[in-house]
């Protein structure tokens, strides 16, 4: 991560980005994982692209609404914290999320830059104390005047705000209004999209009031230094965590190597804070301000606003289990134009696998490689012989291709640079297509069919390399089916066209994605790995080859103990021995009362990647049949020692 040292200046500065750390009242979900699939792409991106990255996410733990919270549910807001983040960090694990920094405000190095820059703040004449007046919204964190409220509500999130009348200190925002202004008028990509920067511009034109940066009547936060009885207010408190992640303070090199930071990816809503607050802060503080604030849009679900009393949010992990992770990246960024508001459906997801994905990205792999199997004898890639029209049009696509992918990815455009990909990819297939490499086969023509088979090959290879930041999993898969290695290489190198290796082995590849029809199940959504009922009744929808098949570890076992799942109708919490001890959520809790169940003799999917349901780590899945209310579970004939593998 920190390849740039103190002292050692004649590198680049490193790429610093950063997603809004999430608070930990609410469990993740796909806002949360959009910004941070969109900070992922773009750091492994600069990463292949050679540079050093910083690419930094976390958790926002204190404040007035993480404590109530807590309240709510009688634990402290510490626990509540130590118990979220989890859910944070296996959802960014799910979703392949490579950050060099995972930062928690609560962390004790974080407090130390908070009452340095306060310091730094208070010297400069930028805090003063005073009685503050007004109205909060805590869900948002937000002060609002009276002024600023539509119908006596949030004018950001339309719920209750609370009258406050409360000692406190205020910074200064006022005297940064026109060094703001001169700022953002002379940085045309300070703010994106320039929608965004026009509000913001509006906004700042319109005057801006020195800012509460203190509350009271609790004390779930960093002190003020000097005056205890006070808390530093949240959104300050969590503005500084780009600094601490950065390693202010610290004497690690980090700071000098990455700060300022590149690009700061925000959703909309909370642009105010991050386009104003933030450069006000950062300029008080004598420190150099972000390059670029990007907010981008906001999902609906089915058409609707997505919401906790609606029932409909989606999570990380539930699209995870249903449709993997490199779908899911791919979906979250080739959907919907990045900084425009966008719509989630399982029936655009279904589309997105079956026709993007399976199709045309799963066609060109397996034509690629079976046709080398079927055709060059050996097995082995050919080399290329001379080249016709059609060689040297893919070519040329090839290389244009950088420059469209590159030029998106810069502006930030993720769908920009997936279309472009894709033209590529469809233009590979239209390849095979026109120039029908089994007629050279059949005619005996063996330098144009080498030619063919070389070219739909490195074609491949090229997309492959192109999809790495976007779907790294499903990229090394291309790479290794193809015997490329690209360890060490940067884009610019991997993009260059002939750079595969020939007379390497290349087998015929399993289906990268199969095509489906069965959107998330109910279990799915309640993010279950238990088995859904309409998934155990529908017939297989392809067939799968006895190696696929052997790779699902079935054991049987003992059910040991039971109990429901609070907050769920469904769900029982089982503790299983399969040789092992192991915990499995399974959706049965309609069809079996936790009493019955303890010695039923069942079988386990033993090796289904672990998934947390309500709170709880399941790691494996129960076989049973029948739909929700007349369940069965499987079972034995005979005894059969636990941990016993079925074949
Ligand atoms: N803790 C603050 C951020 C502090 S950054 C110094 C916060 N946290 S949050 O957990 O409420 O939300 C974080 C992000 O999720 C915001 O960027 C917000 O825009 C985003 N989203 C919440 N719902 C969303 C959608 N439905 N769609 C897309 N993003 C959404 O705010």
């Amino acid at each position: 991560m920190v390849g740039t040292g103190p002292g050692s200046g004649k590198r680049d500065k490193g790429f610093y980005v950063t997603t809004p750390i999430y608070y930990v009242n609410d469990v993740p979900h796909i806002g949360h994982a959009y910004t941070t699939v969109a900070a992922d792409v773009l750091a492994r991106y600069r990463r292949l692209s050679g540079q050093d990255v910083l690419f930094v996410t976390g958790t926002d733990e204190h404040g007035k609404k993480i404590q109530r919270s807590a309240e709510e549910r009688g634990i402290a807001p510490q626990a509540l914290a130590d118990e979220v983040v989890t859910k944070f960090k296996d959802a960014w694990k799910l979703l392949a999320i490579k950050n060099d920094v995972f930062i928690r405000t609560t962390e004790e190095r974080h407090a130390r830059v908070v009452s340095e820059v306060w310091a730094k703040m208070q010297a400069r004449g930028d805090i003063y104390p005073g009685p503050y007046e007004g109205w909060y919204c805590t869900p948002d964190e937000s002060y609002w005047t009276e002024k600023e409220l539509v119908d006596g509500k949030c004018p950001s999130c339309g719920r209750e705000v609370e009258r406050i009348k409360e000692e406190s200190y205020f910074f200064r925002l006022s005297k940064y209004q026109a060094p703001l202004l001169r700022h953002i008028e002379a940085n045309e990509g300070f703010i994106l999209p320039l929608s965004r920067r026009n509000e913001v511009l509006s906004f700042v034109k319109g005057g801006l009031n020195d800012l509460s940066i203190t509350r009271m009547g609790f004390d779930w936060g960093i002190k003020v230094p000097g005056d205890p009885k006070l808390v530093i207010y949240v959104w300050l408190d969590a503005l500084l965590n780009y600094l601490t992640a950065a390693g202010y303070l610290s004497d690690n090199g980090s700071f000098d190597a990455f700060w300022p930071p590149d690009v700061q990816f925000v959703g909309k809503d909370i642009l105010k804070f991050h386009a104003v607050y933030w450069p006000a802060i950062l300029m008080s503080a004598g420190l150099d301000l972000p390059k670029q604030i990007f907010a981008h849009g906001w999902w609906t679900i089915e058409g609707t606003k997505m919401s906790k009393s609606l029932g409909n949010v989606v999570s990380p992990s539930s699209l995870v289990s249903a449709y993997g992770t490199d779908a899911t990246r791919y979906f979250l960024m080739r959907e919907v134009p990045f900084g425009l508001d966008g719509n989630f459906s399982d029936a655009a997801m279904l589309k997105r696998i079956n026709s993007d994905l399976a199709n045309d990205l799963g066609n060109l792999l397996s034509r690629a490689t079976g046709m080398v199997s079927r055709f060059a004898g050996s097995g082995l890639l050919p080399a290329s012989g001379t080249s016709d029209q059609f060689d040297l049009v893919l070519q040329q696509k090839a290389s244009a291709l950088y420059d469209a992918y590159t030029t998106a990815m810069e502006g930030r455009e993720f769908h920009s640079a997936l279309t472009a990909l894709w033209e590529f990819i469809g233009e590979a297939n239209r390849y095979v297509d026109r120039t029908k490499p089994w007629q050279n086969a059949k005619a005996g023509d063996t330098e144009r069919l080498n030619t063919r088979l070389y070219n739909t090959i490195e074609a491949t290879r090229i997309a492959a390399v192109y999809l790495l930041p976007f779907m790294p999993d499903t990229a090394s898969k291309i790479l290794t089916a193809l015997s490329q290695d690209t360890r060490g290489m940067t884009l610019g190198q991997l993009s260059k066209w002939g750079l595969a290796v020939p007379f390497v082995g290349i087998a015929p590849s399993q289906p990268l994605f199969e095509k489906r029809t069965e959107p998330r199940g109910q279990t799915d959504k309640e993010n279950s790995n238990g088995l859904s009922a309409s998934q155990a009744e529908q017939p297989a929808p392809q067939l799968v080859s006895i190696d696929e098949f052997k790779r699902t570890e079935l054991k049987v076992g003992t059910i040991l103990s039971a109990m429901r799942v609070e907050g769920s109708h469904k769900l029982i919490k089982l503790e299983v021995d399969i040789g092992e001890k192991r915990t499995i959520v399974a959706g049965i809790g309609r069809s079996y009362t936790p009493e019955e169940l303890p010695g039923k003799r069942i079988i386990v999917v033993a090796n289904l990647q672990p998934a947390h349901l309500f709170g709880i780590l399941s790691q494996g899945m129960l076989l049973a049949a029948g739909d929700a209310d007349h369940l069965g579970l499987l079972s034995l004939d005979r005894d059969v020692p636990n941990g016993t593998r079925i074949k």
